[in-house]
This record gives structure tokens, C-alpha cells and sequence, in this order.
């Protein structure tokens, strides 16, 4: 698929921005060794990313808002495809996030080393946050118009390319790893116990003291006020918008029209018609 944009490049068929990313770190990346600890959280961007950050960072701090404060959240849980994100130096444990498809994810993660964390959101959401975020981040092309983006989302030229495959393919390969699927929306409608699934799933335990400190500082509001949180410093092309914008589930009832919404939904259908992955539109 062709990207018709020279902000990006493709490796192995998926668009990367060219003023961030380059093509020997991401052949380099798939060779990198996994230890047992490593813990990768996958999202496709504007999933909640930002949001996982934060909650695993106050996970493996045992709930300690410092951990939160003193630094920001790109050091603490850096993306791995971002070429100075130092991987291999960095201590044990290793908490990481990345928008890599399935084909592109270090190799060694298939012998079952590590941890992967898959975060999904449903795609009229992602999509509309991604819209305002083009709007908002220095890094993109400003998008034409509404429609203009819906059609580049839907045949994915944007960075990362296609929500669907994105999702198909890590979907399709879950078993090959240590893997656990949660969604935005379980994460909104069930914050503690989103929070339990993902701390016995890499193996740590909270009491109710520290669960209930990990749940406050990853809440949107406080995380809104949180600096090291809420990624200040990237560089905007406007002060309206925010990494932490909305932060809700159904805000694409305000961005599309019914017509645009009946569109996606045929192509949802057929493009995710053998997924057995339930989603959730609205917040009701
Ligand atoms: P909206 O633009 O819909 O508000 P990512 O980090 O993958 O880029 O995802 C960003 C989206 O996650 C934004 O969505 C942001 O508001 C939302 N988000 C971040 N932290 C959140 C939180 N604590 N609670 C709810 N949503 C959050």
C-alpha cells in the first residue's frame, strides 16, 4: 500500500513518520533479546497508550505517586521503536510500550519470553482521537478535513498503517506469546479490575492500599495535571488539544455523520468478520 505522504517511510509494509523512526533501529529491534521480566504493552496509536504508561509505572512501584512525578512517562516506559529508547541497557525490569504490528515485534518474544499487554479501543474512537491529535502535534501533517482522514484511516495512511491489520494480525498470533488482550473500554468501565487482571497477569500483587493509589494516579484528571504524565513537552502546532483530550468512549458520535458512521461499520464488518473480538461504541 503506498503511503502518498512523505512524512513517512514504509518498512515491511507499515508507515513510519521519517523525522522519528529509521530503518536500522527496526531491523535491529526484531533481533533484540527478551528476558523473562520484559513486559511490552502494544497498542495501535490513540488506543490509551499514555494511559498504560501510567498504570504500569504505578504497578511496579507498588502504587508510589514519586514514581510518577519525578519523570516522564516516555523514560519510564519508553517505546521500543523509537531508536534512542536504549533498550538493551536498561535495568531489569524492563517496561515497554510500541505500535509495532505483529511482524515487526522483537523476534525472541515468540519463544514465550516477556510479557505483551495488547490494548485495543474501538476504531471510531481511535480514529477521531487520532484526527484531533494530527491537529494538535507538530510531528503530522495537519489532515485536510474530517472525511480527507476517515479515508486515510480506513486504508491506513497513517503512521502505523491500518487499525484493521493491526489488530487482525496481533490477534491472529496471540498464542505464539505470553499474551493478555484488555480493551480501553474495560479499562473505563472498570479501572480496579482491569488493574487486578493486568497485576496477575505479569505477576505482582497489590494490597487494597496500593491498588487503590495505583487506580487514583491514573485517573484522567489527575493524570491531566501531571506533567511527567501527560506528555507537556512534545512540541504542538497550537495550544488547543491535548495528549489527554477527551478521554471518553462514544466521542465519534459527535465526529461522525450517519452516513460516514454506516460506511465504517459495512467495512468493520467485513474486515473483522472472522475476529471474534467484541467492541464497545458508546457509553451506556
Ligand atoms: P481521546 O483523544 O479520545 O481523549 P494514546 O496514549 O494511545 O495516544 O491514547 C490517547 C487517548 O487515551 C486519548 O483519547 C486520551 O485522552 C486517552 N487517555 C489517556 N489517559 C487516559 C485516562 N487516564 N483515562 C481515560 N482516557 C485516557
Amino acid at each position: 500500500m503506498s503511503t502518498t505522504s512523505s512524512y513517512y517511510f514504509q518498512y515491511k509494509g507499515c508507515n513510519f513518520v521519517s523525522t522519528i523512526y529509521n530503518k536500522e533501529h527496526l531491523e535491529q529491534l526484531e533481533h533484540f533479546e527478551i528476558q523473562d521480566t520484559d513486559v511490552f504493552v502494544v497498542t495501535y496509536p490513540k488506543s490509551g497508550t499514555i494511559w498504560m504508561q501510567q498504570i504500569m509505572s504505578l504497578i511496579y512501584s507498588d502504587g508510589d505517586p514519586a514514581a510518577v512525578q519525578g519523570k516522564p512517562a516516555l523514560e519510564r516506559v519508553p517505546w521500543i521503536e523509537v531508536p534512542n529508547s536504549n533498550f538493551s541497557a536498561r535495568p531489569s525490569p524492563r517496561l515497554n510500550v510500541t505500535h509495532l504490528p505483529y511482524h515487526l515485534i522483537p523476534k525472541a518474544l515468540k519463544e514465550k519470553k516477556g510479557k505483551i499487554i495488547y490494548v485495543a479501543r474501538n476504531p471510531k474512537d481511535v480514529l477521531v482521537s487520532s484526527y484531533y491529535f494530527h491537529q494538535h502535534l507538530a510531528m503530522y501533517e495537519s489532515p485536510k478535513d474530517f472525511p480527507d482522514f476517515l479515508e486515510k484511516f480506513i486504508h491506513g495512511r497513517v503512521e502505523f498503517s491500518c487499525w484493521f491489520d493491526h489488530i487482525r494480525e496481533w490477534y491472529a498470533h496471540k498464542d505464539e506469546f505470553n499474551f493478555l488482550f484488555i480493551t480501553y473500554e474495560a479499562l473505563k468501565k472498570d479501572l480496579r479490575a482491569s488493574i487486578q487482571k493486568i497485576c496477575n497477569f505479569v505477576g505482582r500483587q497489590l494490597d487494597d492500599d496500593k491498588l487503590d493509589a495505583v487506580i487514583e494516579h491514573s485517573m484522567f484528571d489527575v493524570m491531566k495535571k501531571n506533567p511527567m504524565a501527560n506528555y507537556e513537552g512534545i512540541p504542538k502546532k497550537s495550544s488547543d488539544g491535548a495528549f489527554l483530550r477527551k478521554g471518553s468512549i462514544g466521542d465519534w458520535k459527535n465526529n461522525f455523520t450517519v452516513t460516514q458512521s454506516e460506511m465504517f461499520d459495512r467495512i468493520f464488518q467485513e474486515r473483522m468478520k472472522d475476529v471474534p473480538l467484541e467492541f464497545i461504541w458508546d457509553n451506556e
